[in-house]
């Protein structure tokens, strides 16, 4: 009799933990999918889900930023309030040499080269992409905390690669 209670009880548990994994897997499954949509998985094709003036489907000509925002590196506030920021890479630098951004605030960076294939990895984060010419890479991100971050080029670019370190400059907004 009680080896029977036990195993009823036994399969009663099974049953608990397998509707849990299945609700964990499901979300998880949902959560990327959500990131995906929204933009925030990093894209190398894509723009983030968002437009910019003189780039088609993440494509541009390096030689020629003239017709988009990369003609003038840095952070803006889009009307919306949202806030998007455009790097430019380039043997042996990053423009904005430090980029400015809001702490706690969600960001989109736009990165491209205007020369050759660089990196573009920022020390203390697990923000790492490429920056490529004729290409647009994006993703948002959050800067939790105040400070100085070092981006460094981790893609080897020629002679000057090694001292291809600029900053991001997390700020706190005042009121
Ligand atoms: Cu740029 Cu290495």
């Amino acid at each position: 009799m009680n080896q029977r209670l036990d195993h009823h009880t036994l399969e009663k548990y099974e049953n608990i933990w397998f509707g849990i994994a299945t609700v964990m897997a499901l979300f998880l499954f949902v959560t990327v999918l959500a990131s995906f949509f929204s933009g925030t998985y990093p894209s190398l094709t894509g723009e983030g889900g968002h437009h910019i003036t003189g780039v088609k489907n993440g494509r541009l000509n390096p030689k020629n930023f003239a017709a988009t925002p990369f003609a003038t590196p840095g952070l803006r506030q889009n009307a919306d309030g949202t806030y998007e920021a455009f790097v430019v890479a380039r043997a042996f630098q990053f423009e904005p040499a430090v980029l400015k951004v809001p702490v706690g605030k969600p960001i989109t960076i736009h990165v491209t080269s205007a020369d050759v294939l660089h990196g573009y990895f920022i020390e203390g984060t697990n923000i790492n992409t490429t920056a490529i010419p004729g290409q647009v890479s994006s993703f948002t991100t959050t800067f939790r905390r105040p400070g100085t971050l070092n981006v460094i080029c981790n893609e080897y670019c020629g002679t000057g690669h090694h001292n291809m370190i600029n900053g991001v400059k997390v700020e706190v907004q005042e009121p």
